[in-house]
């Protein structure tokens, strides 16, 4: 699994989906609603994280759900958190905050709830476990979703059938993050899974979609693809279509957690 080592280029990726974030972002946006109805009603310390917030998306619902908190919308890249601010979500009471998650610039127990919708993909389970662990105050809850191992499925075995280079990340498992929380000192954590999939006209389109939420950068790349490997990749996915289009599968996991 690649870990931390290529933050700066998963920073540079999502910067230029900056703008076109929102727009594209469907399935993200609808998992990230529905981590907001799982928002506790009060927190142990008035303060909380929203981990890899690109846009802030959720800024406002967040703040509806828990209005006495103070929030941090923390991001690799400037550029969404410029993004946030032209989107008007942020405010006195959310504030920006340009960090890596794995390192967090917060002291120990200073946080009641660290939330995080797709964004930890790229980040070490353990290490970005150990980090929230850190600054979550006793009886502070982590709430994220990620997306697992297996996602982009259709995808990866396209690519598979032309050429052996990696095209989809190898992203963490269900175990990789179960183990993680264990370790992290998450006593008794919250795991579920749950496979959506979204439909698409093309495989232009899917293309499109993944480059405009940022999605598209696969550790340890190298070069451009050729035409003929990309036409040859798109007829080994055109196999894959069905009665509603062609299939894009996400395997997303739910984590829930307190710390004791
Ligand atoms: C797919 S977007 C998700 C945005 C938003 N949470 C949502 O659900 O719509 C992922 C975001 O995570 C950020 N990100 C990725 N790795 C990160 C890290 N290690 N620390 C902080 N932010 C990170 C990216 O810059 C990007 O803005």
């Amino acid at each position: 699994m690649q870990a931390t080592a290529d933050k700066q280029l998963v920073g540079q990726h999502f910067s230029r989906a900056a703008r076109s974030y929102d727009e594209h972002a469907i399935l993200q946006l609808a998992v990230g609603r529905s981590l907001v109805q799982r928002l506790p009603a009060q927190l142990p310390v008035n303060h909380a994280l929203d981990l890899g917030c690109a846009t802030a998306p959720f800024a406002r619902a967040q703040q509806q759900a828990l209005p006495d908190v103070h929030w941090q919308a923390v991001d690799l890249s400037p550029a969404m958190l410029a993004e946030a601010a032209v989107r008007g979500r942020l405010n006195e009471r959310y504030q920006p905050l340009c960090a890596d998650a794995e390192q967090l610039p917060l002291a120990e127990a200073s946080q009641g709830l660290v939330f995080s919708c797709f964004a930890l993909q790229w980040c070490d389970p353990q290490a970005v476990l150990q980090d929230i662990s850190r600054v979550l105050a006793p009886a502070g809850r982590v709430l994220l979703a990620v997306p697992l191992g297996g996602s982009l499925q259709e995808l990866q075995q396209s690519w598979q059938a032309v050429n052996q280079r990696p095209h989809v990340n190898a992203l963490p498992t269900f175990n990789d993050w179960q183990n993680a929380a264990f370790k992290a000192g998450f006593a008794d954590p919250d795991l579920q899974q749950q496979v959506m999939v979204e439909y698409y006209d093309s495989v232009k389109s899917i293309a499109r979609r993944l480059k405009a939420t940022g999605a598209d950068h696969v550790s340890g790349a190298t070069g451009l693809t050729g035409k003929n490997a990309w036409q040859a990749m798109v007829a080994e996915y055109e196999t894959k279509r069905t009665s509603q289009g062609l299939p894009l599968t996400w395997n997303v996991l739910f984590l829930e957690a307190e710390k004791s």
